[in-house]
């Protein structure tokens, strides 16, 4: 882990699209739950982030997502928004209790309609739909089986996946099986502080290794449904830096690099899990049958790469199996956004650098990368500065990145309008477009005015 430093920048941002080569595709991301609301109309079942946010404390001021931005009614509205700031490419997930209420049996037509006229809406805008199959709204009726501890849900997932397919793979041409596992299985199963609450190894180990399975499965059932889709998935990634140059820290480093960076690609690289450093892991064996080897690795297309931020971390002795800790951005005292993570713009460059060199990763697509920062509505505009030079600076990195050879493809933002950033609720705002929870209505903020000027420049 040789990594850059970084050199700050002087000039003004001059990069145009074209200078990114002309397959490179630029868009924005969201998620199901996050935008959506409408959480229990028509016969959609419950989802796991349901019934969390309805525990008292679980969520930053006991904060929902069952109206949030009213996607669901307001979909015409914002496709047209992303359309007149001439935004190509939208990245949005299905949620899965929309289409098959108890995650697995009866499929609803009225949760299929719904996508259907979504993707359709896009297309007849001129927008291509990016689909993300999970991300992270577990429906409820399989959480209360065990979820993804639960080894049935490599069928349930399979069979999600094939009733997506069949039904939207006709419009829908990129796909994404799963959003960032290492979150949803570290936050939800491990610290208990995203959904579904559950703490402990016993949760976090069967989780992991059924989420691989997932990964593998969900694209194998893609490819033969959809020949000629693109399929990937995505993960999320931070340039990891020892906090001193001392052998303990570089080792807590490589710990924290390998299960925040390399824990999922790695199995399906058939490369296995990166158990050398993080040796607790071996005992995700107890959960590997013979047949999984094969199951486990696919050759997606592309690989989502999510970058937000650096991690500094040192060794630590209390923090049990990793001893390793990660040191925070305020207790660094640098330059860091709402969320406390650090604006380091080379991260997303060496992160697109350590995933470009595995043999394995054909393709990379940055498929979130953004910021949190205090926005005000002053006079009726947001004036979003620190925003736009953040996402101008990590630009510049892809791009440079790109232009040593990365095979590095695109670029979303994450994300369009503010909405519900999970366990910060809405104190967090990362939209492009300014939200107005009590309205609904949309302001589209200076960075979102730049990205519009920036993607009309082509
Ligand atoms: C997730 C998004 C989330 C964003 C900002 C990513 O980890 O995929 O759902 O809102 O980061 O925290």
């Amino acid at each position: 882990m040789n990594f850059t430093e970084p050199k700050p920048t002087i000039k003004a941002f001059s990069l145009k699209p074209q200078d990114f080569g002309e397959d490179f595709e630029f868009g924005v991301s969201t998620a199901a739950y996050q935008i959506e609301g409408a959480h229990s109309i028509h016969d959609k079942g419950a989802s796991i982030w349901d019934t969390f946010t309805s525990k008292k404390g679980a969520i930053f001021k006991n904060h929902h997502g069952q109206i949030t931005c009213d996607f669901y009614n307001k979909y015409e509205e914002d496709i047209l928004l992303m359309q007149s700031m001439n935004i190509r490419n939208f990245r949005f997930s299905l949620a899965w209790s929309r289409i098959i209420p108890n995650g697995f049996g009866a499929v609803s037509k009225s949760g299929i309609d719904y996508y259907n006229k979504v993707i359709d809406f896009c297309l007849k805008c001129g927008i291509t739909p990016w689909v993300t199959l999970y991300h992270w709204d577990l429906p409820q009726a399989l959480q209360d089986k065990g979820g993804w501890t639960n080894r049935d849900i490599v069928n349930w997932f399979e069979n999600y996946v094939q009733v997506c397919a069949q039904h939207f793979g006709d419009r829908v041409k990129h796909w994404m099986v799963l959003n960032e596992p290492m979150v949803f299985t570290g936050a939800g199963y491990f610290l208990g502080v995203h959904a579904p609450g559950d703490k402990g190894l016993k949760n976090l180990l069967p989780a992991i290794h059924h989420a691989v399975l997932c990964q593998g499965i969900g694209g194998r059932v893609l490819r033969k449904l959809l020949p000629d889709a693109q399929i990937g998935t995505t993960f999320s990634c931070s340039q990891i830096t020892p906090y001193r140059n001392t052998p303990r820290d570089i080792l807590a480093a490589k710990k924290a690099d390998a299960l925040l960076n390399r824990l999922f690609i790695e199995p399906i690289l058939g490369l296995g899990y990166p158990t050398e450093h993080v040796p607790v892991l071996k005992r995700i064996e107890h959960y590997i049958n013979p047949e999984d080897e094969n199951n486990m690795v696919f050759d997606f297309d592309f690989i989502g790469v999510q970058n937000y931020t650096r991690e500094m971390v040192k060794h630590h002795w209390f923090v049990p199996y990793l001893r390793a800790k990660i040191v925070p951005a305020s207790k660094r005292k640098v330059k860091s956004t709402l969320m406390d993570w650090e604006v380091f713009p080379p991260s997303i460059y060496n992160m697109i650098k350590q995933f470009n060199q595995y043999e394995g990763v054909k393709k990379i697509i940055i498929t979130e990368n953004g910021a949190a920062f205090p926005d005000t509505l002053i006079n009726g505009e947001v004036n979003d500065t620190d925003r736009k030079h953040y996402l101008q600076a990590h630009l510049e990195q892809v791009h440079k990145a790109k232009k040593e050879g990365a095979n590095v493809d695109g670029y979303f933002v994450w994300t369009f309008t503010d909405n519900f950033e999970w366990a910060e609720g809405y104190r967090t705002r990362f939209g492009l477009v300014y939200t107005d929870f009590k309205t609904q209505e949309r302001i589209v903020k200076s960075s979102g005015k730049w990205y519009q000027s920036f993607l009309g420049n082509q």
